[in-house]
C-alpha cells in the first residue's frame, strides 16, 4: 500500500469486494482460491444481516424423500407472485447442496437429528420441512464465525480492511476499474482493481423499525446507480411479519423468526382471535400474505401490534435460544407470554440487476446477496431463500470474474484518468433529508401499505436528492408509484388487486440527472 498523505492512500489488487458477509466472504473465499488478490472492504466483519439471520438455508439435498428440487422451485415461484424468473430459481436451487456442503466444509456446524441427518425445519410458504439451521435459531451467527475464521485463518491472502466505506466507485471509459475507500482512520485512498464485487447487503434501515444491522441504507445500490448500473424490482422491500414489538422502538430491532411459527406458534389479536385466514395458508402463508393479514388487523384494532402465542411448544427455550434471550430482555418469558409482534422491513427483494453470474450492466462491476437482483426472488422472497442464494451466487460470481476477459493491467491506470461520477454532486447534501426524518417518512409513505396521494408526498419531498440514501428511496418510491397494482410485498391499497398486465419486473438506471425506466429484460442462463 502506497501512502501519498496522511489523507490519501493508494493500492492495487486483483478484486476489491465491499461487505463481508455470507455473499462478500465466499465471493472472497472462491476468489482467492483461484489464485486472485482479494481486498474486502467492510464496516465490519461481526455486524452483518448474515450475522442477524435466524431462520436458516433453503435447501433440497436428498436428505427428504418427500422433497424435490421441483418442490422448492416451484414454491419460490409461488412466493414471488408472477415475477420470478423460474430459471434463476432452478439454478440456485440445483447448486443449493453444494453450496452448503462448502460452507460446512468452511467450518459452518449446522443441527443435525439424532440420526446425525441435517436437522429441517418449516418456514411460510414452503411445503416441506427443508431449512436447516445452527445453533437452534443463530444460524447467520454460526456462518459468518466461519467464513470470517476461513477467511483469517486458511486464506491469509485475503486483505481485510474492517471498518471501512467504500465512498465512490472508479470507472473509466464506462468501467469499474476501483473503488474510493475511507478507512477506519477516517483517510480516503483508492483501490485499483479491474473488478469490484458489491455485497453490500439491504436498505432497512431506511425504515423506521428493521431486522437489519445499522448502515443498512443500500449503499450498494447508490453505488451502482452513480456508476451507471441498472437497478431492478426497486419497489418489492419485503417486510417480516413478526418482529418483537417495542414501544418506540427505532432502527434495529429483534426478529421472532418465522421458524416459530413453522413450529407451530400462531398469531392472535388483542382479542385473542386468529390474525391469518387458513385458506391463504394462514400462519405460514408467505411472509407477504402474514405481514398485510398483521397490518390490515392493526388498522381495524387501532393497535400497533399482535401477538405469538408459542407458548404451547415444548421446549422452545432449547430450540430458540437466542429469541428466548431476545424476549427475557424485554421481560418477556415465551413458555408463558404472549410476544407482541408487528411487522418491519427486513429484506428487498429487488436490487442490482445481474446475469446469473452476478454480472451487472456495467463491465468490471458485480453484485452478489441482497444487494443483487437475480430474478430469484420476484415480487416476494420466499423465506430462508437468501443465505441459500448468496453461499450460490458467491462462488458463481468468483468463477465469473476468473474466467471474465478483463485487462488485468487496469489495476494499474493512473486515477487522474478516471471519469468523473456519472452525476455532478447533488446539491442537496448526503444527510438532509435524514434530518427531515426520512424513515419516518419511508415508513409512512412506502411501508407496509401504500397508495398514490402518499407516495407522490414522497416523491416530491425526495425530488432532485440523488446522493446517499435519499437516491436509494427515490428509487423505491418510483417504482413504488409506478406499479399501479397489489403484488407480492407491494402493497397498494388504492390498487388492491393484482393487475396481469403489470406482471413484468421494471428497471432503472440513473442518467442526466433522472432516473430512467428502462426495459431491460435481465438475461438469466446458467
Ligand atoms: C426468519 O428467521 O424468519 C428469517 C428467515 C428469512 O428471512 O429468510
Amino acid at each position: 500500500m502506497r501512502n501519498h498523505s496522511a489523507q490519501e492512500w493508494e493500492c492495487a489488487a486483483d478484486v476489491v469486494v465491499v461487505g463481508a458477509g455470507i455473499a462478500g466472504l465466499t465471493t472472497a473465499l472462491g476468489l482467492r482460491a483461484r489464485g486472485l488478490r482479494v481486498m474486502v472492504v467492510a464496516a465490519s466483519t461481526r455486524l452483518t444481516a448474515t450475522a442477524l439471520a435466524q431462520g436458516g438455508v433453503a435447501v433440497v439435498d436428498g436428505g427428504d424423500p418427500l422433497d424435490s428440487p421441483a418442490l422448492h422451485v416451484a414454491d419460490t415461484v409461488a412466493a414471488g407472485a408472477g415475477l420470478v424468473e423460474p430459471r434463476a430459481a432452478q439454478l440456485v436451487v440445483a447448486h443449493g447442496a453444494a453450496a452448503v456442503a462448502t460452507l460446512i466444509q468452511r467450518g459452518a456446524r449446522f443441527d443435525h437429528d439424532e440420526n446425525g441427518t441435517l436437522r429441517r425445519t418449516m418456514e411460510g410458504g414452503h411445503s416441506r420441512p427443508r431449512i436447516i439451521h445452527a445453533g437452534g435459531d443463530a444460524t447467520g451467527a454460526e456462518i459468518q464465525r466461519a467464513l470470517v475464521r476461513a477467511a483469517g485463518h486458511e486464506h491469509p491472502g485475503i486483505v481485510v480492511l474492517d471498518g471501512s466505506t467504500v465512498t465512490d466507485l472508479a470507472v473509466q471509459a464506462g468501467a469499474v476499474v476501483g473503488a474510493r475507500v475511507i478507512d477506519e482512520a477516517g483517510a480516503t485512498g483508492i483501490i485499483h482493481a479491474p473488478a469490484v464485487v458489491l455485497a453490500t447487503g439491504g436498505l432497512g434501515q431506511l425504515y423506521e423499525v428493521t431486522t437489519n444491522p445499522a448502515g443498512a441504507r443500500g449503499d450498494g445500490i447508490e453505488l451502482a446507480l452513480r456508476a451507471g448500473a441498472t437497478v431492478a424490482d426497486m419497489e418489492f422491500v419485503q417486510f417480516h411479519p413478526t418482529m418483537l414489538y417495542l414501544p418506540h422502538a427505532s432502527g434495529t430491532s429483534p426478529l421472532i423468526s418465522e421458524a416459530v411459527r413453522g413450529e407451530g406458534a400462531i398469531l392472535l389479536d388483542h382479542d385473542g382471535q386468529r390474525v391469518t385466514d387458513p385458506g391463504d395458508g394462514g400462519d405460514l402463508a408467505p411472509r407477504d400474505i402474514v405481514a398485510r393479514a398483521i397490518a390490515r388487523r392493526m388498522a381495524r384494532a387501532g393497535t400497533n401490534h399482535v401477538y405469538l402465542d408459542a407458548r404451547h411448544l415444548p421446549g422452545f427455550a432449547q430450540r430458540f435460544p437466542t429469541i428466548t434471550r431476545l424476549c427475557r430482555a424485554e421481560g418477556i418469558e415465551p413458555a408463558h407470554d404472549l410476544i407482541p409482534v408487528a411487522p418491519g422491513a427486513h429484506y428487498h427483494c429487488g436490487g442490482i440487476s445481474t446475469d446469473a453470474w452476478g454480472r451487472t450492466t456495467v463491465p468490471g462491476l458485480y453484485a452478489v446477496g441482497e444487494v443483487a437482483r437475480t430474478g430469484l426472488h420476484g415480487a416476494n422472497r420466499l423465506a430462508s431463500n437468501s443465505l441459500l442464494e448468496a453461499a450460490v451466487m458467491g462462488d458463481r460470481a468468483a468463477r465469473a470474474i476468473t474466467a471474465d476477459d478483463w485487462p488485468r493491467n487496469r489495476a494499474s491506470l493512473d486515477q487522474d484518468s478516471f471519469d468523473a461520477p456519472a452525476l455532478e454532486p447533488s446539491a442537496v447534501p448526503r444527510d438532509a433529508t435524514e434530518a427531515d426524518d426520512l424513515p419516518g417518512l419511508m415508513s409512512q409513505h412506502a411501508g407496509v401499505v401504500r397508495d398514490e396521494s402518499g407516495l407522490e408526498r414522497l416523491a416530491g419531498i425526495l425530488a432532485g436528492s440523488w446522493t446517499g440514501p435519499a437516491l436509494v428511496a427515490r428509487a423505491i418510491v418510483h417504482g413504488a408509484l409506478h406499479r399501479r397494482e397489489t403484488r407480492g410485498c407491494h402493497t397498494r391499497t388504492d390498487h388492491p388487486r393484482s393487475d396481469p398486465a403489470a406482471a413484468r419486473s421494471t428497471s432503472l438506471r440513473l442518467a442526466h440527472g433522472a432516473l430512467i425506466p428502462e426495459d431491460l429484460e435481465v438475461p438469466v442462463h446458467a
